[in-house]
Order: structure tokens, then sequence, then C-alpha cells
């Protein structure tokens, strides 16, 4: 324990009669949680499962009062791995036990990730949960036979975490990527690589179980309408990587595109990703994944202080890129 305070600076978030106080706290670090590693948390992020993991309905805190934080990186200081630089995300950590954004977490060894050489603890974060699952998507989609020859690839919500990454990775692996947006943002997504901008509105579709075969393949973290849309523009024997739920949680539409198209619809999951795929992954995403403008445009970052806003604006699709959170310097 020798680097243990008694006490950690947290931002917390606490459920009282329907609404959920949120602020900056001194932690005892005894109620950090079960666990046998301690890792002293240099950066987390933000992502929209931690907006809502701070509002009342939104359906993701399973205890009260909750550390936020869906991942986080740092150095172990006291269990297996001692004074090595780790990363963890997923499994309950941000929902069900203390997150990343307090000065330490304790949580099992099972969660815990090396982190790769060639990331830094920010580099990792500036990836996070959201573009864990961007590279799970395009990996998946690889996986199905996809390539770079194939055609255009489609990323929905094309300016947030898990878009905006997945335009980066897809660039640097030479796809033709269209990025759909509801945002005013074409100079962002070029920057990215985007060979085509496109709005909302014009991957909504007509309707019909199947319209013009226009995509090779998509990344979609957007869902509802948005996947609804998108599924029956897909060309024979493309794939759709679904992990999101911005547009909603319904999705009204056909076998169509599955048994005439032989359309595959990847289901994503970062959360409870098997511990040898996401090695795997952090691995890729230090080298053949890596997004090329990780650092800049990509990127910004905030302090513990500021993270009320940020959470705000996520929630309302306003939020651009990735926002690292620093927690330490
Ligand atoms: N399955 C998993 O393991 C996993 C992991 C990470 C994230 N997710 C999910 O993936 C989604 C995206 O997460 P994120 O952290 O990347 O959030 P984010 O940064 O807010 O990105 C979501 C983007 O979706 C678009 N959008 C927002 N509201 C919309 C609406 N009503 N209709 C259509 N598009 C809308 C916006 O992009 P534009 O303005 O550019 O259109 C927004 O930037 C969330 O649902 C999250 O829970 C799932």
């Amino acid at each position: 324990m020798a680097d243990l305070p008694s006490e950690v600076r947290a931002f917390v978030a606490e459920q009282r009669d329907g609404s959920v106080d949120r602020g900056l706290r001194q932690l005892p670090a005894g109620e950090l949680g079960e666990g046998d590693v301690v890792v002293r948390i240099a950066c987390s992020s933000v992502n929209y499962k931690d907006a809502l993991a701070t509002i009342p309905k939104g359906q993701v805190a399973r205890i009260s009062p909750l550390v936020p934080g869906v991942d986080l990186a740092g150095t172990v200081v006291e269990g297996e791995g001692e004074g090595s630089e780790v990363l963890v995300h997923g499994y309950d950590l941000g929902v069900a036990h203390h997150g990343g954004y307090a000065e330490y977490a304790r949580v099992p060894r099972e969660w815990v990730v090396p982190l790769p050489s060639g990331l830094t603890a920010r580099q990792a974060m500036a990836i996070g949960t959201a573009g864990f699952t961007a590279a799970m998507s395009v990996a998946r989609l690889e996986r199905h036979g996809v390539s770079p020859d194939d055609g255009p690839v489609l990323v929905t919500g094309a300016t947030g975490g898990v878009g905006s990454t997945a335009v980066a990775i897809l660039a640097g692996r030479g796809y033709e990527v269209v990025a759909s947006s509801g945002k005013d943002a074409r100079e962002y997504l070029e920057s990215l690589g985007a060979a085509e901008i496109v709005g909302r509105e014009d991957i909504a579709g007509d309707g019909k179980p199947l319209d013009r075969q226009r995509w090779a393949a998509a990344v979609d973290s957007v869902g509802g309408a948005v996947l609804a849309g998108v599924l029956p523009q897909i060309r024979y024997g493309g794939a759709v990587a679904a992990s999101g739920l911005t547009a909603g949680v319904k999705l009204e539409t056909t076998v169509m595109p599955l048994i005439l198209r032989s359309v595959a619809l990847l289901g994503i999951d970062s959360v409870a990703a098997p511990m040898e795929e996401r090695a795997e992954l952090w691995r890729r995403l230090a080298d053949d994944l890596r997004p090329p403008q990780l650092d800049e445009t990509i990127t910004r970052e905030i302090g513990l202080d500021e993270l009320e806003p940020a959470l705000d604006a996520i929630l309302k699709g306003e939020l651009t890129g990735r926002t690292v959170v620093r927690v330490a310097d």
C-alpha cells in the first residue's frame, strides 16, 4: 500500500430520489471496491456510456455512489505487475465497480491489460473504449472478408468517438471511407481521411426492404433508424458491424438484405470481449490498426473538474472525436 493515500480525489455520481448528484469528492481509499490490483490512474476518457452512468434514466449505473469512467490507463502500485503500465476497460468498470474518474482504482487482475509498447497512457485513452470498439468493428469486418478492394465503407455517427476512430483506422488501411454525420464537419472528417461526407438524411433510406447497393460494409455506432436505413444499402455479401444506440435501441427492419444479399449483421460488444482478443486488438492498435491522427485531430484533453459539461455534451451528440480525461500529471 506504499503509494495509496487514505483518500483519493474522485468524480462521483450518486442517485438521490430520482435525480443524480455529480461532482468531485474525496473518497476513502477503503471504498475503492474489490480487487487485487491498485492502479494509479494517469488518464481516463469520455464515452457515451459514462454520460448515461450519471443521469437518472441512463440504465447504466448499477451501484450508487459510483465513480464513473469505463476506461483507465495508469501504473500498477499494488498487486501483480507492480510498477508496470496498464489499461483497463469494460467488465463492470464505471458501471458496477468504481471506474476511471479518480486518482486510483482497485480492480480484479483478470481485467488488467498491459499497455502495449508504442502507446502512452494518454494515447491509450485517446483510443479508449470507443476507439477499441472501432478497432474491433474493423477487425470483425475484415475477418468476415471485407477488404479495401470491395468498395466504399460507410461510417455512421462519424464525428463521434467510435465513428471518428473508425474513419481514421479504415482510411489508414486504404479503404474508401464515406462518413455520415449530422454535423457540419467536412473539414474535420476529411482530415481523418474520409473520401466523401454524407448527411444523416442521405443514408436514411426509403423504407423499402432493399435499397440501392451502395456500401461494401458499414461501421455503425448509431443503431435505430440509421442502422435500419443502412442494412438495405449493403452490397451483396457485405456486412455491418453494429455497436451502438445513440439513435435508439429499436431496430425496425426486414430479413431481406440477410437472405437475398447474404448481408451479415455483426454485433460488437467491447465490454466482455475475451481477454485474448482484447490484448491482441490493443497490440494491433499500437501497430497496424493505429489511427494515424490520434494525437492531434481526434483528441482533446480535460481535467476531472471539466467533466460535467463534457458528459452533458456527449449525451446531446455534440462532442467531436475523443476526449481524454487527464487525472494525474
Ligand atoms: N458495443 C460496445 O461495446 C460499445 C462500445 C463503445 C460505445 N458503444 C456505443 O456506441 C455509441 C457511440 O459511442 P461514442 O462514445 O462514440 O459516442 P459519441 O461520441 O457521442 O458518438 C455518437 C455519435 O452518434 C451520432 N448521433 C448522436 N445522436 C444521434 C441521433 N439521435 N441520431 C443519429 N446519430 C446520432 C453523432 O455523430 P454525428 O453528429 O457525426 O452524426 C454522435 O457524435 C453509443 O451508443 C455507445 O453506447 C458501444
